[in-house]
């Protein structure tokens, strides 16, 4: 391997930047050409790719989005889409690929690599922390730090107003960012994807609230909830009764942005060099990941079939300091 490219694909992540980074300079380390490829695989099939060496990662490790933008790409779904895309990247010399994003991206450079066999290595990027094999992706962090800092924000004014908040959060499958920010945030009750829940549940908390004088009530919402969105929920609990009075915020793409906090600074420089390092290894057609504190590396028809659980203990908890 001499000359790898790199790539950011489907929903941006704040600390891709820093993975960037890490893999440009991990390459400069060992030696390696490193190019960037714009906008994940659109930029592929249209051969948008730019120089990358150390120094022009620099100053970037702080920034949130990413620098290499990022697309879903349908045409990259198509046989005659990703042979344009191998075409491009054999005409740039590129020997090996890195990828930086969520269970899209790897799902396209599992094919791309069972179809023209090359090296290539997923670097996981998603604020929704959804990905088997690792135990946080890069973003996932921040994204929840800022879910937190809003629902404090709010909860100011619940109080104020003896208000029942219903908070959407997002996380398209999982529940992560509403678990964690639920229990950071003093939530009510926090309704997840993975956790079977009923309206009636639900009601019979908010009930046992009001019963016990409890001034504002704050509900966080998945944006996946099986049994409906925040605003659906808020108009079920209106439908039921006028005691409540009831506001719904959706915190939607704020959750994407803004800079990286140290965790995710750092998890990603680590899976950066590790992507590298992995591929000079000769690693190929898995993903990068860090468990119990260390690298490892998972085969993708290993991770792709599992979800990542929510621990029972995170459920527990947060039921147990509802009250
Ligand atoms: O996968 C990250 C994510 O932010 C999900 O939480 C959300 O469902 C989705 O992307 C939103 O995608 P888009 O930015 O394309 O609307």
């Amino acid at each position: 391997i001499s000359k790898i490219g790199v790539f950011t694909s489907g929903g941006d992540a704040p600390g891709m930047n820093a993975a960037i980074r890490a893999v440009v300079r991990a390459c400069t380390y060992y030696d390696k050409t490193s190019l960037g490829i714009m906008r994940g695989y659109e930029g592929m099939i249209e051969g948008d790719v730019i120089k990358l060496d150390a120094r022009s990662v620099g100053n970037i490790l702080q920034r949130g989005g990413t620098v290499l933008k990022s697309a879903r790409s349908k045409e990259f779904r198509t046989p005659e889409g990703r042979k344009k895309a191998y075409d491009n990247i054999k005409k740039q010399g590129i020997d090996a690929l890195i990828a930086i994003g969520g269970d899209g991206t790897f799902t396209g450079l599992h094919k791309f690599y069972e179809e023209f066999g090359v090296p290539s290595i997923c670097i996981p990027g998603t604020i929704d922390n959804d990905l088997a094999g690792t135990d946080y992706t890069i973003g996932y962090d921040t994204a929840t730090n800022t879910a937190v800092e809003a629902i404090d924000r709010i909860r100011d004014t619940a109080l104020s107003h003896n208000r029942l908040f219903f908070i959407e959060v997002m996380g398209r499958h999982s529940g992560y960012i509403a678990i964690n920010s639920g229990i950071a945030g003093g939530a009510a009750a926090v309704i997840i994807p993975e956790e079977e829940t009923s309206f009636d549940d639900l009601w019979e908390l908010l009930e046992e609230g009001g019963k016990t004088n409890k001034k504002s009530n704050l509900v966080v919402v998945a944006e996946g909830s099986k049994i409906g969105d925040a605003h659906a929920l808020a108009k079920l609990v209106k439908e039921r009764s006028s005691y409540f009075d009831i506001k719904v915020t959706v915190l939607g793409h704020l959750q994407r942005g803004g800079a990286p906090t140290y965790f995710d600074r750092v998890l990603a420089s680590h899976m950066g060099v590790g992507a590298v390092e992995g591929l000079l290894q000769g690693k190929s057609d898995v993903m990068v990941g860090v468990r119990d504190r260390k690298i490892v590396y998972n085969k993708f028809d290993d991770i792709m079939s599992k979800i990542h659980e929510i621990d029972a203990e995170s459920l527990r908890i947060a039921k147990i300091l509802s009250i």
